[in-house]
């Protein structure tokens, strides 16, 4: 059985994009594999975090996991603070990994901005530390949205260098599993920016714990230009903002973008919007109710991510301390 390993950095509220290239493909992989689910706390910190915020939102996003259909007891869900084999690994391939590679990390661009010698040295390795997640498991198949897959090409490269380094074949490949459809869920205020936890504007994304009425709201104002919808997938090619609401719609009711166009083509946002609002407020409304309802129990919620931790750290520990011997440290 391949193991599988993702992350969530609990930085903020899941949001639809959250579910759609991620949280929903966890969902159903459970079913065959062995799965590590982890609240990225380190990840998190990258970037300024209030501490009490922190220990919130890792909570919050314990319980949203749990809503949506992540079974902490056939698999393991935890906080990657608690498991300390994954930055013992983290440092190793700070020493395995190139200043090069890191330098053509396009996620580290976009976050840095024009502030680049202003950021913390973390948000730099940041994926050095991400490929330390994954293979201090041995994990091989990771489901991740679209922007992730820079970062999955560059823990490969760290486990080959290592390999070829130290003359072993003790890291094994892994493997992207991007879903073909909304595996990038654009923001709602414009087209050409990914929906984000980090994003100022809560009008840009629809939040897994948001109700029905602010979904409605949102998904009224989302941002779309005057032409009614085409009737063709050709005719969203530079339409953004039309594109996003109808890959939504699309992934969220099991069908094709065209077939979504056949239904709704040529007609005018304001009905598709309110059709497409039944559809997330479907998807997302049982999500965020029992999300409240767990949040209700927060010594369960600890008790879950600390019995995780115990059990992520049996398999991580004895694969990291032989890293460790192979590196030549005295351990
Ligand atoms: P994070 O917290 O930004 O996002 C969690 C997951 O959601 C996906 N995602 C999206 N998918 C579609 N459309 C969007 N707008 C969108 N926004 C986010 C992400 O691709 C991701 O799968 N670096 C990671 C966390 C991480 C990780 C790992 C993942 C740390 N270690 C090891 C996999 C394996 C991150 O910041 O995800």
């Amino acid at each position: 059985m391949q193991r599988i390993f993702s992350g969530i950095q609990p930085s903020g509220v899941p949001h639809l994009g959250n579910y759609l290239g991620a949280i929903r493909n966890w969902v159903s992989l459970q079913a065959e594999h062995e799965c590590l689910f982890c609240l990225v706390d380190l990840h998190a910190i990258t970037v300024w975090q209030d501490p009490a915020i922190l220990r919130e939102q890792t909570r919050l996003q314990t319980a949203v996991l749990i809503a949506a259909g992540i079974d902490p007891v056939r698999h393991i869900l935890f906080n990657q603070s608690a498991v300390s084999a994954h930055a013992r690994l983290a440092w190793i391939f700070n020493c395995v990994s190139r200043i090069g590679w890191l330098n053509r990390m396009t996620q580290f661009k976009d976050k840095a901005g024009r502030d680049r010698e202003a950021v913390s040295s973390g948000l730099y390795v940041y994926p050095n530390l991400m490929a330390a997640d994954i293979l201090a498991y041995h994990a091989t198949r990771v489901p991740v949205g679209d922007d992730q897959r820079q970062h999955l090409e560059l823990a490969n490269d760290i486990a080959q260098k290592f390999n070829h380094d130290y003359e072993v074949a003790f890291f094994p490949a892994i493997e992207a599993l991007v879903p073909p459809d909304a595996a990038r869920v654009m923001s709602l205020r414009d087209g050409s920016r990914k929906m984000s936890k980090s994003d100022p504007s809560e009008q840009s994304r629809i939040a897994l714990t948001d109700e029905a009425d602010a979904i409605a709201q949102k998904l009224r104002r989302a941002r779309t230009d005057p032409a009614p919808l085409p009737e063709a997938v050709d005719g969203l090619a530079d339409r953004p903002e039309a594109r996003n609401l109808v890959e939504i719609y699309a992934v969220l009711a099991g069908l094709s973008p065209a077939q979504v166009l056949a239904e709704h083509g040529g007609k005018g946002f304001g009905p598709f919007k309110e059709a497409l609002t039944a559809i997330v407020v479907a998807a997302v409304a049982p999500i965020a109710g029992e999300t409240r309802r767990l949040l209700a129990d927060t010594a369960r919620l600890d008790r879950v991510l600390r019995e995780g931790a115990g059990r992520a750290n049996a398999i991580a520990g004895p694969i990291v301390a032989e890293a460790e011997r192979i590196v030549g440290f005295l351990t």
